[in-house]
């Protein structure tokens, strides 16, 4: 297909320079800012994609009958554009995320939009609001690509009209507490995702199934919620919104294989490929929660860390489960999630060799 022509029409409402300076100076967390802009594309069963635009950000238009309201028909990506020392504004590996949103579309009955326009959509973007990719060190731009089911139709099929939107949101740390280690909840009576659903997409539906869980988390002190696999509920499978690793005392560095039921993520590849470069013997396989306790116990299980586009890399301090809890939530960070932490950051910011050319400039 032909590359869509992009209609662009700037905001009314835009912020001034001033304005968006005290914003951008302010403590920024994570998904609270949105910027000027977004981007809407449009499909339809007859057309295919069309009427790309980049607008003003602000309230869609919905049918109250859309399909997404009802069945919840919805997939979303996480990705970010970094600043690098020089100005230049650079995203990573965009097509790994353009492809993984095709897969989860693939699993939602959604159309799949090419990776040539998932990439240019960020760059329509970041080409009118430039601007709001902050400059403090370990802040960036995270983008929220997302694609909803628009059709006013209650029957339950696959909708004929479909939307694809990207909003952008100037991000700090996702955990209040920044890189400090956090305390992670086993969740012993909700899954996830289940054999044969749609735990490998990236739906709406799967974050909505963890908010319980993760209230519950919450309730415990805990930051984050640890699910198990839905089968035998004794493999790690992912925490409520990015992937974990186990790092042994041995130089081994394993996290849970790809089931079928866990999220793929870039970072998580990403990680991989650097323990790989750094001599770690990687495993991907399954991690019982007793391999974890055990590990642990006997000290041979050093290090615990969460990874994702919005967690980076965060070291778990503990673990708590009903009657047990493993690890000391007051311990430094491990040296092998601080290291990786670095060198992965230090690639995103530009501060080194890009030497796997996982960078792409917009
Ligand atoms: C991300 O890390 O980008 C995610 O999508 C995880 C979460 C914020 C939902």
């Amino acid at each position: 297909a032909a590359p869509l022509a992009w209609r662009v029409t700037p905001s009314d409402h835009a912020r001034s320079a001033e304005q968006r300076a005290a914003i951008l100076g302010g403590e920024l967390g994570f998904g609270n800012i949105f910027t000027d802009h977004m981007v809407a594309i449009e499909w339809d069963k007859a057309r295919g994609w069309h009427d790309a635009q980049v607008r003003g950000y602000g309230p869609l238009s919905l049918d109250p009958a859309a399909a997404v309201l009802h069945y919840g028909q919805e997939i979303f990506e996480g990705i970010k554009a970094y600043r690098h020392a020089d100005g230049s504004i650079w995203t990573f590996r965009p097509h790994a995320n353009a492809r993984r949103m095709q897969h989860s579309a693939a699993r939602l009955a959604l159309p799949q939009l090419p990776e040539s326009e998932f990439v240019e959509s960020l760059r329509q973007l970041i080409a009118i609001d430039h601007d709001w990719v902050p400059w403090a060190p370990e802040t960036s731009l995270y983008f929220r690509p997302f694609m909803i089911a628009t059709e006013a139709f209650l029957g339950v099929r696959a909708a004929n009209t479909v939307s694809y939107l990207v909003i952008a949101s100037p991000a700090g740390a996702y955990f209040s507490k920044g890189v400090a280690p956090v305390s992670i909840w086993l969740s012993q009576h909700y899954a996830r995702a289940a054999r044969g659903g749609t735990g490998a997409a990236k739906c709406g539906g799967n974050y909505a199934a963890s908010l319980l869980p993760q209230q519950e988390a919450r309730a415990q002190g805990c930051s984050q919620v640890l699910f198990l696999d839905p089968v035998e509920e004794k493999y790690l499978e992912e925490l409520g919104g990015m992937n974990v690793f186990l790092v042994y005392k041995d130089g081994r560095i394993v996290t849970p294989e790809l089931s079928g039921s866990i999220l793929e993520g870039v970072t998580r590849s990403s990680i991989l490929q650097l323990a790989r470069d750094r001599g770690l013997r990687v495993e991907e396989r399954k991690v019982s929660i007793d391999e974890w306790r055990d590990g642990v116990a006997s000290g041979d299980i050093a290090e615990a860390f969460a990874c994702g586009t919005a967690a980076v890399v965060t070291p778990i301090g503990e673990l708590k489960g009903e009657g047990f809890s493993i690890g000391d939530i007051n311990a430094p960070a491990g040296e092998v999630t601080m290291a990786i932490r670095k060198e992965l950051t230090d690639i995103q910011y530009g501060r080194v060799p890009d030497r796997h050319g996982w960078l792409v400039k917009l």
